[in-house]
């Protein structure tokens, strides 16, 4: 059998990217609309005031693809520690906390930065080239409740990629 010619097995694999991205580009999170989480979590408080590094409850960012989302035994080292309910223990959301600890729940916290499964994003890449989280995720430490900050769209990522020479052919972002 013939082998079809090149560029033909191109366009029909760059059609079917098409298709498939087109379909994800709806499920990307709204912009700039607060949604609610399992547990009211004050950046401020905690990267702010009290001066806690991202890396500790996102620990996985600087050798991973995604950063993470802390589990609540992350959170007891403070708020319940050897079992005894402590720090702000009288507060609401720090009550939910305590249960979600005694049950072993995992805390379901709502992704806000989400991209479509078609897009490729490497947290480690990008910390090791020197970039901060509040170049892409704002000014967080001074965050009451964390919202996105842009509308996450291909153009942002392309345009960084462009000032600092990193490489932007489509397969490099997309599988
Ligand atoms: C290093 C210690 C530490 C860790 C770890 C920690 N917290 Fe806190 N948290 C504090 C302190 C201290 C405060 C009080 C800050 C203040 O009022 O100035 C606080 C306050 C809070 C409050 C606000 C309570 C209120 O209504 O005033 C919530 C909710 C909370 N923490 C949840 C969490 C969750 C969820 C985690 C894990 C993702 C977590 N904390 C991890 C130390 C910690
Ligand atoms: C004490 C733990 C803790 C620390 C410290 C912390 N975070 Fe978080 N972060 C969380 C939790 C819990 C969530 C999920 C709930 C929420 O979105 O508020 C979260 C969510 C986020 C999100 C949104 C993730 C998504 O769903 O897309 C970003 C971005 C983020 N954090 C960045 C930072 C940065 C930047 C810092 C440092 C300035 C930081 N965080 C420090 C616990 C922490
Ligand atoms: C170059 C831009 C960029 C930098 C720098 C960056 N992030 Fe992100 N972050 C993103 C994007 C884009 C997503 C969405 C990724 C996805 O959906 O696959 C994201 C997602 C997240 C999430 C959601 C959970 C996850 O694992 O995807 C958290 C938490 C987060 N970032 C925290 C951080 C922290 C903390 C830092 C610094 C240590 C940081 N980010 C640095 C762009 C960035
Ligand atoms: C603020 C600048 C900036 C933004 C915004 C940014 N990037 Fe990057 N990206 C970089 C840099 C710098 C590198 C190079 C890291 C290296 O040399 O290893 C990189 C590397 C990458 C790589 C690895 C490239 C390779 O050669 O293997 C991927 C994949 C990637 N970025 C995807 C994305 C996606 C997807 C987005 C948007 C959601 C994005 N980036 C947004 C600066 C950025
Ligand atoms: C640096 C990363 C990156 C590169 C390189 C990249 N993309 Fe994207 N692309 C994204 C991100 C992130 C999204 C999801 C956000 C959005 O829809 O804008 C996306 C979405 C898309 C969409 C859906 C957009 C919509 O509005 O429906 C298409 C189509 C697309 N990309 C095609 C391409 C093609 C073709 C190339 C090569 C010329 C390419 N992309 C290169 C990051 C990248």
């Amino acid at each position: 059998m013939p082998r079809p010619p090149k560029r033909a097995v191109l366009a029909a694999g760059a059609l079917l990217v098409l298709a498939v991205l087109t379909v994800g580009a709806f499920t990307l999170g709204p912009f700039g609309r607060s949604l609610v989480q399992p547990i009211a979590f004050p950046h401020d408080l905690h990267a702010g005031t009290s001066r806690m590094d991202c890396m500790y409850c996102h620990y996985s960012a600087d050798r991973s693809v995604d950063a993470g989302l802390p589990a609540a035994q992350v959170c007891a080292g403070c708020h319940i520690p050897g079992g005894q309910p402590l720090v702000r223990a009288d507060k609401p959301e720090v009550q939910k906390l305590v249960g979600y600890w005694r049950e072993q729940r995992a805390i379901p916290w709502v992704r806000i930065y989400d991209l479509p499964d078609h897009v490729h994003f490497p947290h480690m890449r990008h910390l090791h080239a020197g970039l901060t989280c509040q170049e892409c995720h704002g000014q967080v430490q001074s965050m009451k409740e964390v919202t996105l900050n842009q509308p996450l769209r291909m153009g942002w990522c392309i345009t960084c990629h462009q000032q600092k020479q990193v490489r932007k052919d489509c397969f490099v972002c997309h599988y």
